[in-house]
């Protein structure tokens, strides 16, 4: 997708081919800084440190990790101690361990000196289908907008809240989420969105640099504001990203989405969980099980912005010595969902339906 006009994506190889360029995503939506990696454990830093974020790209970043340690050194000893290093950058996206494993399948059993060009050419690959994927997901989604905006008297707005950064910025092109808002703004359809702030790290910002990148209206809102909106009809309906998705459909994503679930089915307003296939955790059925990711209080405890002479900067909000707690996800069980919009089409969120829709998928893994 684009800023101010060029096209990007959220990672790209350097033009030495030995190393990977991503953009800062600490730094925006205040500056746009593009970083080189050129080390397994540099990768693993941005991974952690969320120099990028979101589940696809977590596991797209994570491969090209790989690449860059069998061109380091393509021992056995270092494939596994790579693998190992980047499966613990964060717990919860299941795109991560996805991503590691099919590097792991391809290097395990080929010759040392063939690893180094097998790990960039698969990386590469993984990159390419996620773009497809997204894409993919943004076709059958926009469907849905076209949909409601057909039920609507005409001319008038399609109200899209969302939660998080589900956007290309999440992924490494079109995103998730957001894929069908594009879609529907390049195809004249009239949106608004409702942006979450997303506290604490804010990606909400991300959403609205994005949004605004491409023309599309939007307005940015504090996290409690949904509710409040759908009680008034100002939400016609809600499309989320996930980071793990169960076989019986329970969606893991950022810390609130719950609670808009819970609020648009209070107010029967549909609501959409997108997703690639990468997401879906064959092996877990409750959503319950799955590894909350908790991070640092500070991240609670301030909020980072760029103050009036220009500089990013780091701002206290809370009492000196306040516990803080920062649970970075939560489960909204199946029932909440309306309908998970994946690449292969619109499903219903329940084991039937993801199995009928991935069947191929889901055998290769058990
Ligand atoms: O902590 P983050 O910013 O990595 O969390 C990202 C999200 O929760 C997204 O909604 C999710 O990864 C789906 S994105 C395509």
């Amino acid at each position: 997708m684009n800023i101010e006009g060029k096209h990007y994506r959220t990672v790209w190889v350097s033009k030495d081919g030995k190393s990977v360029e991503i953009i800062d995503q600490t730094k925006l939506p205040f500056k746009f800084e593009v970083l080189t990696l050129d080390s397994a454990q540099k990768v693993a830093t941005a991974i952690q440190e969320m120099w990028v974020r979101g589940a696809p790209l977590i596991g797209v970043v994570a491969a090209y990790g790989m690449a860059l340690g069998m061109q380091q050194d393509p021992s056995d000893k270092n494939l596994q101690s790579s693998y190992d290093l980047l499966i613990k950058t964060r717990p919860t996206a299941i795109n991560l361990k996805w991503a590691l494993d099919r590097m792991m399948e391809s290097l395990k059993d080929a010759p040392e000196q063939t690893r180094r060009d097998i790990a960039w050419e698969l990386a590469g690959k993984l990159a390419d289908e996620d773009v497809e994927l997204c894409e993919q997901i943004g076709l059958h989604g926009v469907e849905i907008i076209r949909e409601i905006a057909s039920k609507k008297p005409a001319g008038s707005v399609v109200n899209i809240l969302t939660h998080c950064n589900a956007g290309w910025l999440a992924t490494v092109d079109w995103g998730t989420a957001l894929s069908p808002i594009y879609k529907a703004h390049e195809e004249g359809i009239r949106i608004h969105v409702w942006v979450d702030e997303t506290r604490p790290r804010n990606q909400g910002g991300l959403t609205a640099f994005e949004l605004g990148s491409h023309g599309v209206p939007h307005t940015l809102i504090a996290d409690n504001a949904g509710g409040h909106l759908m009680q008034h009809g100002e939400v016609d309906l809600c499309i989320v990203g996930t980071d793990r998705t169960t076989t019986q459909g329970d969606v893991c994503n950022k810390i609130g989405t719950y609670l808009k679930a819970l609020a648009a089915y209070d107010n029967q307003i549909p609501f959409y969980v997108a997703l690639p296939s990468p997401t879906i955790d064959w092996t877990l059925k409750d959503g319950k099980t799955i590894p909350i990711e908790q991070r640092n209080g500070a991240e609670q405890s301030h909020v980072y912005g760029i103050n009036p002479e220009g500089e990013l900067s780091w701002v206290n909000t809370a009492p000196a010595g306040t516990t803080c707690g920062n649970y970075a996800f939560d489960v909204t069980p199946a029932k909440y969902i309306t309908g998970l919009i994946t690449e292969r089409g619109v499903c219903a969120a329940n084991e039937p339906a993801l199995t009928n829709m991935f069947a191929d998928l889901k055998n290769s893994v058990i």
